[in-house]
C-alpha cells in the first residue's frame, strides 16, 4: 500500500532523472490511456475513498463474460464485423489501445485491436484432426484466410448514450494483415529487404508519446516457422504450426519485431533496435529530455527481460538494447561494438538483434518465467511485469516481478528486482498475463491458464476455473487484495484492457472463446450467443458503478 509519504517521496525521486508525476500518464500512456486528471491530483492529497467496499466475484466455469456487481458490458465489435464496405474486423483479438482524436472528447476516437492467431477450424474451415498429414492438405485459399484475420484493426469508435460503436466506412478505419508491405526501421535490409510482407502474431503493444501505436509479434514461429543454429553456427528451419512457409516464401527474420502504425494514414514500421524476440508487449516512458526508454518481455519460457534506451529524442532507432540481470541488478547492454563477446560470434549489430536472445543469453541475462504484460506503477515508478507461469521450473501460477530503477531513473544502467506478488491460491489468481492502471493507481490484472489445462480435473488450475479480469485497490480496505471482477466464457481469455481517457470504459478483448471445439455444430462456448451460435472473439466496454468508483479521486482522507 502507497501513502502519501510514498507518493511524495516519489515524484521527488522522479524529479531526479525523469519528470514529475503527469508524463507516466500523459505522455508515456503505457496502458491508461494519456489524461489529463491525474496531472491534476498533482496537489491534491490522493486518496481513495475510504467506504468503498468491493465485492468480487466467485471463480466460475460457465459459458459466460460474467461481472461484478457495479459493472457490465455491451460488445463494441466482433470477428466478422464490417469495418468498411471492403474489410472486416479480425480473429482472436488481444491488446486494445483507444487515442481520442480530439483530446476534449473522450467519447470519440480511434481504437486500436491487434488479432494475434487464427484458428483455422474457424477462421479457414479447415480441421486439423481430419488429416494425417494435415500441412500437405491445405490450400493457398485456406492460408489466405488465415493471413487476413491476423494483425490488427484501426476503428473509429464513438460512445453515445451509454454504447460505444464502431463508425463503420470512417475513412480512418483499416486493416494491417499478414500481407499488409511494412517498413524496416533500420539501415540494413534483412535477408535483403527494406520492406517486409506483413505483420501477425501481434499479441500485446503500447503508445508512443507522439501518439502512435505499437504492436507487438509475439509466437511468430508459429506461422513461418524459425531460423536455428546449431553449435558451430550453421542455420536450420524449423517449420511453423501453421505451415504458412509451404505457400509464400517469407523469412522468419521478418517476423518477431515491434511493429508502429500511425493511426492517421495506417502506415507501419518495424523497429529493429528493439530486438527480435516473441515480444508480449513494448511499454514506453518519455525523459526529461524527450529520450525514450522501452520495456518488453520474451514471453518464451527461460528468455529474458529487455529494455532499449534511445541515445537522442523521440527515437526507437538511435540507442542501446539492454538485457536484464535480475540477479544481481544490471542492465546488460546489447552493443555489438563495445561486447568483444559479441563480436565474436556475430558479424555485426544487425545480425545481434536478430538473434537477440542468444546474445542476451551469452552474456549471462537471468532466465525468466514467461514476462508477459508490463506496466510503470503510475505513483511509484516501479516496473511490474507480469510472469505468467513456466511449469518445467514447477513455478505454476506465476507472479508479478517488480523492477526498481537506480534512483528513480528510467535510463539506469542498475536496479534492484523483487517479487511483488505471487499467485496460487492464496492470493487467488494465476498465470497472470496484461496488466493496467486506472486513474487512481488501482492495478487490473487478467489471467491466461491455458485452455488445455482449465477446469481440467488432474491440474492445478481447477480451482481457478475460466479465466478472469482481477482488481488489487490501492486505497482503503481492500488494498492489496486480489479481487475478481470477471470471469470469461468458457476456454476464453480476457486481454487488452485499457481505458478510456475519462477513465469511465474499460475496453476489453475476449479471446478464443470455444478454443477448444472439434466440432463447429457443436461448440464448446456460444459466447456472444450470435444467432448462428458460433463463438466470437470481441472487444466489449465495460462500465459502471464499480469502475467510477476505482477511479474517483477524493480528497476525503480515508
Ligand atoms: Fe500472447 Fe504472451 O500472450
Ligand atoms: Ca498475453
Ligand atoms: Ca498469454
Amino acid at each position: 500500500m502507497y501513502g502519501r509519504r510514498k507518493f511524495i517521496s516519489f515524484i521527488g525521486k522522479a524529479s531526479l532523472g525523469a519528470a514529475a508525476l503527469p508524463p507516466f500518464l500523459t505522455s508515456c500512456g503505457s496502458t491508461s490511456t494519456p489524461s489529463q486528471n491525474f496531472g491534476q491530483t498533482k496537489d491534491q492529497t490522493l486518496k481513495r475513498l475510504g467506504n468503498l467496499v468491493l465485492k468480487g466475484i466467485d471463480a466460475s466455469d460457465q459459458d459466460d463474460l460474467h461481472l461484478a456487481n457495479g459493472l457490465n458490458y455491451h460488445t463494441v465489435i466482433k470477428w466478422g464485423d464490417n469495418i468498411t464496405d471492403d474489410d472486416t474486423f479480425g480473429f482472436n483479438n488481444d491488446f486494445t489501445c483507444f487515442i481520442p482524436l480530439d483530446k476534449s472528447n473522450p467519447t470519440d476516437g480511434l481504437l486500436w485491436v491487434n488479432h494475434e492467431y487464427p484458428n483455422p477450424l474457424f477462421v479457414s474451415d479447415f480441421n486439423y484432426r481430419q488429416y494425417d498429414n494435415p500441412k500437405e492438405q491445405r490450400t493457398i485459399e485456406q492460408v489466405d484466410k488465415e493471413m487476413y484475420s491476423v494483425g490488427g484493426s484501426i476503428v473509429r469508435v464513438k460512445e453515445e448514450n451509454g454504447k460505444w460503436s464502431v463508425v463503420k466506412n470512417d475513412p480512418h478505419n483499416r486493416r494491417l494483415t499478414a500481407k499488409t508491405p511494412i517498413k524496416l526501421n533500420w539501415d540494413s535490409p534483412i535477408l535483403g529487404k527494406t520492406t517486409v510482407i506483413g505483420t501477425h502474431s501481434n499479441c500485446s503493444g503500447g503508445i508512443t508519446p507522439w501518439n502512435t501505436f505499437l504492436t507487438c509479434e509475439e509466437n511468430y514461429h508459429t506461422c513461418f516457422g524459425e531460423t536455428i543454429y546449431d553449435e558451430n553456427n550453421v542455420p536450420s528451419k524449423v517449420p511453423g504450426y501453421l505451415g504458412w512457409e509451404a505457400f509464400y516464401d517469407y523469412p522468419p527474420e521478418h517476423y518477431g519485431w515491434v511493429v508502429e502504425i500511425d493511426p492517421t494514414d495506417g502506415s507501419a514500421q518495424k523497429h529493429i533496435a528493439l530486438g527480435r524476440f516473441a515480444h508480449e508487449c513494448c511499454t514506453l516512458y518519455e525523459l526529461e529530455d524527450k529520450r525514450i526508454v522501452a520495456y518488453s518481455g520474451d514471453d518464451k519460457t527461460d528468455e529474458y527481460l529487455y529494455k532499449f534506451v534511445s541515445s537522442v529524442p523521440g527515437s526507437l532507432r538511435e540507442g542501446t538494447l539492454y538485457a536484464a540481470d535480475t540477479i544481481n541488478g544490471k542492465w546488460l547492454s546489447l552493443d555489438w561494438e563495445n561486447q568483444p563477446v559479441l563480436k565474436e560470434k556475430f558479424k555485426d549489430q544487425t545480425e545481434v538483434l536478430v538473434r537477440v536472445r542468444e546474445a542476451a543469453r551469452m552474456l549471462g541475462a537471468t532466465e525468466l518465467n514467461r514476462p508477459e504484460d508490463i506496466e510503470i506503477d503510475p505513483i511509484t515508478g516501479n516496473v511490474l511485469v507480469a510472469l505468467t507461469n513456466n511449469k518445467g521450473k514447477n513455478d505454476y501460477h506465476g507472479s508479478i516481478l517488480k523492477v526498481e530503477e537506480t534512483d528513480g531513473k528510467f535510463d539506469s544502467l542498475t536496479f534492484k528486482a523483487s517479487t511483488h506478488l505471487v499467485g496460487g491460491e492464496e492470493s487467488g489468481f494465476s498465470c497472470p498475463d496484461n496488466l493496467a492502471f486506472d486513474l487512481s493507481g488501482n492495478l487490473w490484472m487478467t489471467s491466461d491458464i491455458s485452455g488445455s489445462a482449465m477446469n481440467k480435473k488432474d491440474e492445478p488450475y481447477l480451482p481457478f476455473k475460466n479465466n478472469s479480469l482481477f482488481v488489487i485497490p490501492r486505497y482503503g480496505a481492500e488494498a492489496g487484495k486480489v479481487i475478481r471482477v470477471a470471469s470469461a466464457p468458457r476456454d476464453a481469455e480476457l486481454t487488452g484492457p485499457w481505458f478510456s481517457p475519462d477513465g469511465k470504459t474499460l475496453f476489453l478483448s475476449v479471446q478464443h472463446p470455444g478454443e477448444l471445439t472439434t466440432d463447429l455444430k457443436n461448440p464448446t462456448s456460444k459466447w456472444p450467443f450470435d444467432d448462428d451460435g458460433i463463438p466470437k472473439p470481441a472487444v466489449v466496454a465495460i462500465t459502471g458503478d464499480l469502475i467510477e468508483k476505482m477511479n474517483k479521486l477524493s480528497q476525503i482522507e480515508a
